[in-house]
């Protein structure tokens, strides 16, 4: 659907209906166009979302923020390409609503617009980091190898000690959020795959 069109149709309309089974295609055409209008800002909203790491250090030597920025920045100079440093950036988004399964609310939201490898080291990197720390906390640093069949598990390693686990240096100049915002749009511009939109090709 033609986003603009969609804009124009919604604009200031509202479906009739009380219940979904009541629903007509005039309808679902004006929630379809806002829809694509609000899906278009899904980067920003992100965006607001990472800022809320900001000051929040937990007990480390870096916030959260300067965590994130650091992982990205550090695979960006590696020479990764723009849809894995934006999953670098984002992978620790889910610290302030997913406290007890951080990985999971950063890998749902990227998942539309990385590629499955990308998707897979974020869902998994909580159980990798666990190499550096977990024997600290009574807990088995090893913890990662239930993954060792998977082939994401190289990779998923190679993030972690690459960029995660190195991403905590009050020294280092990182890139300021505003260098990875337009990454950020990109990346999010057109997910790879969604059931909510259809691809090029159909
Ligand atoms: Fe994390
Ligand atoms: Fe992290």
């Amino acid at each position: 659907m033609d986003i603009k069109t969609g804009q124009m149709k919604s604009a200031g309309k509202s479906a009739k209906f009380r219940e979904m089974k009541e629903g007509t295609a005039e309808d679902w055409a004006i929630i379809q166009g806002h829809y694509m209008e609000f899906a278009s800002d899904v980067a920003d909203r992100v965006l607001t979302h990472l800022k809320l790491l900001e000051g929040d250090f937990g007990g480390f030597p870096v916030c959260r923020l300067e965590h994130s920025l650091q992982t990205a920045t550090r695979a960006h100079r590696d020479g990764r390409g723009e849809r894995y440093v934006v999953m670098a950036l984002l992978h620790d988004i889910g610290d302030t609503l997913g406290t007890y399964n951080h990985p999971d609310v950063a890998a749902a939201i990227i998942k539309p617009f990385v590629t499955e490898e990308e998707h897979w080291i974020c869902q998994h990197h909580g159980a990798f980091q666990g190499y550096y720390f977990f024997h600290f906390l009574g807990m088995d640093k090893d913890i990662r190898e239930q993954f060792r069949d998977s082939p994401y598990f190289d990779a998923c390693a190679e993030f972690c000690e690459k960029y995660d686990q190195a991403a905590f240096d009050p020294d280092y100049d990182s890139e300021p959020l505003e260098f990875f915002e337009p990454m950020v749009r990109r990346v999010m511009a057109k997910p790879l795959s969604s059931m909510y939109v259809e691809d090029d090709a159909a």
